[in-house]
């Protein structure tokens, strides 16, 4: 699929690897809704690509909403005449602390962001992307592919994404649309310091923190959005899930410090 012209939802738009996806989105013609509970971020990634070939609006959406995905769909339809290209990026982590001290309310917005936002987004997106004959993209994880012992719940709903990914593609064949997954080690976006309680940190803890995350070999996030770029323009690419990562990973079992 070429992409000048294209019509693409990216959500969580508003920051890091959502942020870079929108601007090379619109560098390469296409014309995009930036989907963001960020209003502030959101407003200012679609402003930033005025000088582009492509055009980006934002749209105020909560993944965990059905009605506001269902109303996602339907304003990129609206604003730009259809459908090509859905990217369910949009994912927050545990993040306020160790498992056992997580609330239900911030397991369960682990769970529905991360997991139930990209399937239901899918779903909603599915009767669109028929008609054109589009291509899902899903922000997964290393931890979706190797369980990360740092953040239970996020690996789980990562891994998740992972096979939802794989088993989708089968049944999206028939359609003529496909779907496929990016799962990044670490990535330098924002949330590397949302994913730790830097806030709750020591300045010690802290400096290690910051010095751990120094010593990571990070990924920046262009290079998560090349990966993406070539799921959209490969027309034989469907229920791929590609690892982008620089830190070792166990053949199996699990891995603990950086990947997320
Ligand atoms: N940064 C990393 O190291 C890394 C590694 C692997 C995977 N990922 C995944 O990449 C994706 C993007 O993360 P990032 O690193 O760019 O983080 P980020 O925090 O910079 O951006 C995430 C964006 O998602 C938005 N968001 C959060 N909850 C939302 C909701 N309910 N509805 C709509 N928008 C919402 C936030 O407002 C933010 O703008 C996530 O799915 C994350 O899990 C990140």
């Amino acid at each position: 699929m070429e992409i000048a012209g294209k019509v693409a939802i990216v959500t969580g738009g508003g920051s890091g690897i959502g942020e870079a996806m929108v601007r090379r989105l619109a560098s390469l013609g296409a014309k995009v809704l930036v989907a963001d509970v960020d209003d502030e971020g959101g407003r200012r990634v679609a402003e930033s690509v005025a000088e582009m070939p492509g055009v980006a609006s934002f749209l105020h959406v909560d993944v965990t909403s059905p009605a506001e995905l269902a109303e996602m769909v339907a304003q990129a339809q609206r604003r730009y005449g259809g459908l090509d290209i859905l990217h369910n990026n949009a994912g927050i982590t545990v993040g306020e602390g160790e498992f056992t001290e997580a609330s239900v309310l911030r397991i369960e917005a682990v769970v529905r962001t991360n997991l139930l936002g990209p399937i239901l987004g899918t779903q909603a997106a599915l009767g669109a992307l028929s008609k054109s004959r589009g291509v899902v993209l899903n922000t997964a994880s290393a931890s979706g592919i190797r369980a990360w012992v740092n953040d239970p719940v996020y690996s789980a709903t990562k891994a998740g994404v992972v096979f939802f990914t794989q088993a989708a593609a089968e049944q999206f064949k028939p359609l003529g649309v496909r779907i496929n997954a990016v799962c990044p080690g670490v990535v330098r976006t924002p949330l590397v310091q949302k994913s730790a309680r830097v806030q709750a940190m020591s300045d010690d803890e802290r400096s290690q923190f910051e010095a751990m995350i120094r010593a990571l070999p990070l990924i920046e996030p262009n290079e998560v959005v090349d990966v993406l770029v070539d799921q959209i323009t490969n027309d034989d690419l469907t229920g791929e899930t590609r690892l982008l990562s620089r830190q070792p990973m166990p053949a199996e079992g699990v891995t603990i410090g950086g990947v997320i």
